[in-house]
C-alpha cells in the first residue's frame, strides 16, 4: 500500500515552504528514507492575494524547475551507482477558505491532480457558521470531496470548538499533522479528533529542511500505537483511494 502525505510545502520559491529546488530536492530524500511514495505538493492558495490561473502559472514554473534538479540528481545517483528512493508528487493547493468559496467555481482548478478533492484551510480567526454554511454548500453541489487541512490546529481557539465538531459531521475528510501528533501538548486532542471521526489523513505540512520537517513516519506510528492496526490500515486505503487515477466517483468512508 502506498504511503502517502497528503500535505506538504515540497514546490520550491512559492510559498513559505521550500525556498530553492536544493532544499525541495533534500526534503523529497528525507519524505523517501521516511518510506513516503507519493506526497501532495499543497503550496498556499490565498484569493485574496492571488489568481487561480496566475497561481497555477507559478505552480507550473516551480514544478518544471523541480522536476530539472530532481533529473539532474537521478542522472548523478546512476553515475554513482547509488539509487535514491524519492516519492512522486502530485499537484495540489492548501486553499484558504474566503468569503463566497462556494460560488467561486474557479475552485475546482485547484483540486489535486486527477482527482475531484480540494484541500481547504478554514480560518484561523474565530468561525462563524456561515462558513460552515459555505463549506455544505460545497459539498452539496457534489462536484468536490474536501480535505480539511490540520483540523486540529483550528482548536486553539476555543471558541471554535463546537463549530470544528459540527464540520466534521459533514461528508468530508480530515487532515491531521503529523507534528501535532509528537508533541505532549497536542497530541490527546488530535487523537481525540481522528477518533471521533473515526479515519483521517495526516499530512507532514513540510515547509523545509531545517524548521517545520518532513515527519511523516513519526507521526503514522503515533497512530499505529495509539488507534491501533485497524485504524492505521484504514487510513492507507482511504488516502490510496482518494488518489487513485479518475478518483470522481464518491469515495464514501465517512
Ligand atoms: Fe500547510
Amino acid at each position: 500500500m502506498k504511503i502517502i502525505d497528503f500535505h506538504s510545502h515540497i514546490l520550491p520559491g512559492i510559498d513559505d515552504g521550500s525556498k530553492n529546488s536544493k532544499e525541495s530536492l533534500e526534503m523529497l530524500r528525507e519524505a523517501g528514507r521516511q518510506g513516503v511514495n507519493l506526497m501532495v505538493a499543497s503550496s498556499h492558495f490565498y484569493a485574496n492575494r492571488d489568481r487561480v490561473e496566475r497561481f497555477l502559472r507559478r505552480r507550473e514554473d516551480s514544478w518544471n524547475r523541480l522536476q530539472a534538479r530532481i533529473e539532474k540528481s537521478r542522472r548523478q545517483d546512476r553515475r554513482d551507482n547509488y539509487y535514491r528512493k524519492m516519492p512522486e508528487i502530485r499537484l495540489g493547493a492548501e486553499v484558504a477558505f474566503f468569503e463566497g468559496i462556494s460560488k467561486a467555481e474557479e475552485i475546482n482548478k485547484l483540486t489535486i491532480e486527477g482527482t475531484n478533492i480540494l484541500l481547504l484551510e478554514m480560518p484561523f480567526g474565530k468561525w462563524k457558521s456561515s462558513d460552515l454554511q459555505e463549506v455544505a454548500d460545497i459539498l452539496e453541489e457534489g462536484n468536490i470531496q474536501i480535505i480539511l487541512a490540520h483540523l486540529e490546529r483550528f482548536l486553539m481557539i476555543s471558541s471554535n470548538k463546537n463549530l470544528i465538531y459540527e464540520l466534521m459531521e459533514l461528508p468530508l475528510y480530515i487532515q491531521v499533522n503529523a507534528e501535532s501528533l509528537l508533541h505532549w501538548r497536542t497530541r490527546g486532542r488530535t487523537l481525540k479528533l481522528l477518533d471521533k471521526k473515526g479515519i483521517g489523513l495526516l499530512g507532514s505540512d513540510c515547509h523545509g529542511i531545517e524548521h517545520r520537517v518532513p515527519n511523516l513516519k513519526e507521526g503514522r506510528e503515533v497512530v499505529r500505537k495509539k488507534l491501533g492496526e485497524y485504524f492505521y490500515t484504514r487510513m492507507d486505503e482511504l488516502g490510496e483511494e482518494l488518489l487513485m487515477p479518475a478518483a470522481d466517483k464518491m469515495v464514501v468512508h465517512f
